[in-house]
């Protein structure tokens, strides 16, 4: 059975529209006006246990109500939806046993009481038995380096620690998925690397899935093995980071080293309709390349029929680029897009 199955998700939401001024308040009152907002839309996502999933999408698109409705905290507008077979809003009590979350905006720690209590309170609201409590607390405190502040109250942490105080929570009662929307957000290079190769090393020895949403593209290329892009409220992409670079990353990027003169490199290349020779230095050239029409090891035989190759290596596709290109809506990922 799959751990997470949405169908024809959709979630409206009826925002008020007040003219500004006391004459706007009253009008409101005696009519209201609404405007509906389609936050999320007719999404379709179907979750195997143990998948790492990356939710992402432009300010705005959706990820954060998405998870908002899988979580139980909003009620669908339409659509079904069913975590571990449950049905999050209605079976709510249920569900918050056998998953965790963390919204990295907000904090699931009590503010003024040691963190330590946090976890105590938790450990008693899911009733997690004694033994069970006190060998994740420390394995988990072990990975996230939680001892130096669980006597601190939750107001002094600094960002990094409250973050990772908040992560070891969601994971403290062993749930079977665990939701992460901005789990990194605003959080040093050290931090956010700890934190991935924390969610990494749980998934893989615990098989915890996860579903995480996040701006920073290294958290999607390190952790998720699938890559979900949500838009205006509906999926535009589902698939591997990588099959998604390869359908819309046309080009590529050689970058040779030569012991001859690059200049007559260039000439000797000549011109070819999918690849064009750069000089960069005297004996540095790039030669771009259409990798539908040309491989690699073309390339290489081009390059050794022109002169004398030392060394060479290849730009790997910028995510970032194809992102923000995704998001743009200047790739037409359904028929397999170009990204220069
Ligand atoms: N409580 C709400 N009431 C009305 N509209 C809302 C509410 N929450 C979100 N929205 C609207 O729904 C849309 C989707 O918002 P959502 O927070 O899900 O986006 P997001 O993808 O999480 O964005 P971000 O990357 O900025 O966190 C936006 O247009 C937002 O303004
Ligand atoms: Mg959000």
């Amino acid at each position: 059975m799959s751990i997470i199955e949405a169908q024809g998700l959709t979630k409206t939401y009826q925002n008020a529209v007040k003219e500004a001024g006391l004459a706007g308040a009253v009008k409101h009152f005696i009519k209201p006006v609404f405007r509906d907002i389609n936050a999320v839309q007719n999404v379709n996502l179907t979750i195997e246990p143990g998948e790492t999933v990356a939710y992402v999408g432009p300010n705005g698109a959706g990820k954060s109500t998405t998870i908002k409705m899988l979580t139980g905290i909003l009620k669908p507008t339409g659509g079904t939806v069913r975590v571990n077979g449950l049905d999050p809003y209605r079976d709510r009590m249920e569900n918050t046993k056998r998953m965790g979350v963390v919204f990295g905006q907000r904090t699931q720690l009590w503010w003024d009481i040691p963190v330590s209590e946090s976890f105590t309170l938790l450990r008693d609201i899911y009733a997690i038995p004694a033994k069970r409590y006190r060998e994740n607390l420390e394995w988990l405190s072990a990975m996230l380096g939680l001892a130096d502040f669980m006597g601190s109250s939750a107001r002094k942490l600094s960002l990094g620690q409250r973050m990772r105080a908040d992560l070891a929570l969601a994971f403290l009662h062993d749930p079977e998925v665990v939701f992460l929307d901005e789990p990194t957000i605003g959080l040093d290079v050290a931090v956010r690397e700890r934190i991935r190769e924390f969610l990494k090393k749980i998934n893989r020895e615990r098989g915890t899935t996860i579903l995480l949403t996040s701006h920073d593209l290294d958290d999607i290329r390190d952790v998720c093995g699938r890559l979900v892009v949500i838009d205006r409220g509906t999926v535009i992409y589902d698939g591997k980071l990588q099959e998604l670079l390869d359908r819309c990353v046309r080009s590529r990027t050689m970058h040779l080293r030569l012991t001859s003169d690059g200049k007559d490199f260039a000439r000797k290349l000549g011109t070819h309709p999918d690849c064009e020779v750069r000089v960069a230095t005297e004996s540095e050239v790039s030669i771009e390349f259409d990798r539908f029409a040309l491989s690699a090891k073309d390339i290489i035989n081009l390059a050794n029929a022109s002169g004398d190759v030392m060394d060479f290596r290849i730009d790997e596709p910028d995510i970032e680029v194809v992102i923000k290109n995704v998001y743009e809506g200047k790739l037409d990922i359904g028929s397999g897009g170009i990204a220069r």
